[in-house]
């Protein structure tokens, strides 16, 4: 298939992830599907789409015409077989679980036309592991979103060993037509390569929360306005150039011994699941916000991140 063969394109899952993906589909000029399992989980997601498209509108992106156009071409479907019966793409953003993507692989290869191209979401698993559920193992790939998915820029595209050039090719020109910021990742690895780096920083976040050597605030606090607000403009490599390697390898000699290298995460933090308390989902994390305090980190959020999109990349 080529990027003017892609007309219809299916997203299956239509949570924090599948609704987001959905509207850039639909603002890139695509007939978009949006499948869950209920309807009113279908509705939710519209009504997410509907306020980030305004969001979109007010920070200047695009008209509320073209807000209109982009909001039309998204229906819903429950009935996963009528969802994806003439979808050129699918992309997958459900529960990350091996058997349940492993599952629908399967019935998306029975369902789906010849011609679709199947992308999963999965945030670490390796695509080889769940596209063997599939006879069309060339035509199966990752294409790994960050959250909000509408508005940072990033997607890595990940090959499975089989998956053919004419697939990850396509994939990295469709998510580049709608604007994102595709990354090929041309060998398969869990976590890929942004989990690897995040789950490192987050590794050592938590090593210094749990030893009381900062607070939680103070603790995001440094990081959003040092290593944070570098890595929006530059990444980590130029800024060890923009450093002097000489420097930063003396810090790591020093520094690679101390630092942590725990095997699973700290004890507080896996109370802290245990507990129920897994940030903006349930109302607690690491901060205790009541909804409103949660919506309105959220709408701060995206409107900081969408002046930053606007100003780096758009
Ligand atoms: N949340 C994130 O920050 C994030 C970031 C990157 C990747 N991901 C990955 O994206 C995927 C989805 O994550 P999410 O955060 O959107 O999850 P979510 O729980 O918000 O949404 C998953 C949706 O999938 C639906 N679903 C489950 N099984 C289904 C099926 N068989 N058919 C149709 N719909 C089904 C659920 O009803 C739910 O609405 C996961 O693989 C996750 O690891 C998540």
């Amino acid at each position: 298939m080529r990027l003017e063969d892609v007309h219809a394109i299916t997203v299956v899952g239509a949570g924090i992830m599948g609704h987001g993906i959905a509207q850039t589909m639909a603002m890139a000029g695509y007939d978009v599907c949006l499948n869950d399992v209920k309807q009113e989980i279908l509705d939710a997601g519209l009504k997410r789409v509907r306020a980030n498209l305004d969001l979109f509108v007010t920070h200047g992106f695009i008209t509320g015409d073209e807000t209109a156009d982009a909001f039309g071409r998204i229906t819903t479907e429950v009935d996963l077989e009528a969802a994806v019966a003439d979808a050129d793409i699918v992309f997958e953003a459900v529960k990350e679980d091996i058997e349940v993507k492993r599952a629908l692989f399967n019935t998306l290869d029975a369902i789906c036309p010849e011609r679709t191209i199947l992308a999963s979401n999965s945030s670490a698993l390796l695509i080889s592991d769940f596209a063997s559920a599939t006879s069309r193992l060339d035509r199966v790939l990752l294409a790994h979103w960050y959250n909000p998915p509408h508005i940072v820029p990033a997607v890595e595209v990940i090959r499975g060993s089989h998956t053919s050039d004419e697939t990850f090719n396509l994939m990295y020109d469709l998510l580049k037509k709608a604007k994102k910021m595709p990354v090929r990742i041309n060998k398969e690895i869990p976590g890929y390569l942004l989990n690897r780096i995040q789950i490192a920083m987050l590794r050592e976040c938590w090593a210094l929360w749990q030893a009381g050597i900062a607070s939680i605030e103070d603790i995001d606090l440094a990081v959003k306005g040092s290593l944070g607000f570098r890595l929006a403009s530059i990444g980590p490599l130029l800024t060890n150039d923009l450093g002097g390697n000489d420097t930063i390898c003396a810090v790591a000699d020093y520094l690679f011994p101390l630092i942590s290298d725990a095997h699973e995460p700290p004890d507080e933090y896996r109370q802290m699941v245990k507990d129920g308390n897994y940030g903006q989902k349930t109302g607690k994390g690491f901060y205790d916000y009541t909804p409103e305090e949660w919506e309105a980190v959220i709408a701060k959020r995206d409107t900081e991140f969408l002046e930053r999109l606007k100003a780096l990349y758009w």
